[in-house]
């Protein structure tokens, strides 16, 4: 069905998407009424016999139809509106973000707080458990962007200079794409991300997974990329944790062989993806940071995607 899939604000997967979806079909509903209202008096004036109304029907018409009837709707619709408002904003009494998203052009970089240890840092996803309400602390270095998952929740944009927030319960379990919905460059479009939404122990056990330093590479041809990785100063923008690789630039790499896509949503995560995004990055996402390193010969390019994707 159209209205379904991962990024539907018509087929909602949390509390606050199902509030939203509710208003926008009670308003959908509203204007379809008012819509056969009108096109209904239309036709009667064209069909109905000529002759003159007697001035209390005309009264009426002006001042039920062009008064009375306008104004309680919107009254209505206003305040049912306003009054859902303040639960979709604010995360609740005491909720503390535990998640801090940076949108930055173009990818998102992701920060768990976590008590009583070191952050935990990943890119261009999310996850989170189901039937629990996360917040989220949302910001910008460069220009304003829009966390949005339709599934999910609202919009909120992320601004430089500021901290905006926004919190969400999953009621569904599943992998939802967010975008971001504010334009902010030439690759605003190549710049989504995944939310995965599971049991609280499945979530559990992927962030201890995440805490973790990176899986040494296993077969030669991995080891030759994690030496090329570390000879060709990929380093100075990427951390590899475990490895001398500690940039804070771009985004962390210690996991991304296990992320749901590369480069934000624009390429699959796989070997060939990521030779792809390495070779031709300035072609997959125009206006990138990340320079192109096309003068990457076949057997290094492939043996730094291997490398790459290998870190689990
Ligand atoms: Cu970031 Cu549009």
């Amino acid at each position: 069905m159209s209205c379904a899939g991962p990024q539907s604000a018509l087929s909602p997967a949390g509390r606050d998407a199902e509030r939203i979806a509710t208003l926008f079909f009670w308003m959908a509903g509203g204007a379809v009424v008012i819509w056969l209202g009108v096109m209904g008096s239309a036709i009667w004036t064209v069909v109905r016999p000529e002759r003159a109304h007697s001035k209390r029907t005309a009264d009426l018409f002006i001042v039920g139809g062009g008064v009375a009837l306008p104004t309680v709707t919107l009254t209505v619709l206003v305040f049912y509106g306003l009054r859902m408002m303040p639960g979709l904003l604010h995360p609740g009494p005491d909720l503390e973000p535990r998640i801090a998203v940076s949108a930055e052009q173009f990818w998102w970089r992701v920060t768990y707080r976590v008590d009583g240890a070191e952050p935990v840092e990943l890119a261009n996803e999310i996850h989170v458990p189901i039937d629990r309400r996360t917040s989220f602390a949302l910001t910008s270095p460069d220009v304003i962007h829009s966390f949005w998952v339709p599934s999910l929740a609202g919009k909120v944009d992320a601004i430089p200079g500021r901290e905006t927030h926004l919190a969400f319960e999953p009621t569904r379990a599943g992998v939802f794409r967010g975008a971001c919905a504010e334009y902010c460059g030439v690759s605003h479009a190549w710049m989504s991300f995944h939310v995965v939404v599971s049991s609280r122990e499945d979530h559990e056990a992927w962030l201890r997974r995440q805490a973790e330093p990176a899986q040494p590479p296993e077969g030669p041809l991995e080891t030759r990329g994690a030496e090329l990785f570390q000879s060709s100063g990929c380093g100075a923008c990427h951390t590899v944790r475990g490895t001398p690789a500690d940039g804070v630039i771009g985004p962390d790499l210690t996991h991304v062989g296990s992320r749901q896509s590369l480069a934000a949503g624009a390429l699959d995560n796989d070997v060939d993806g990521f030779e792809r995004w390495l070779t031709a990055t300035d072609d997959v996402k125009p206006g990138v940071h990340m320079p192109a390193y096309d003068a990457l010969v076949a057997d290094d390019a492939h043996a730094l995607a291997a490398y790459l994707e290998g870190l689990q």
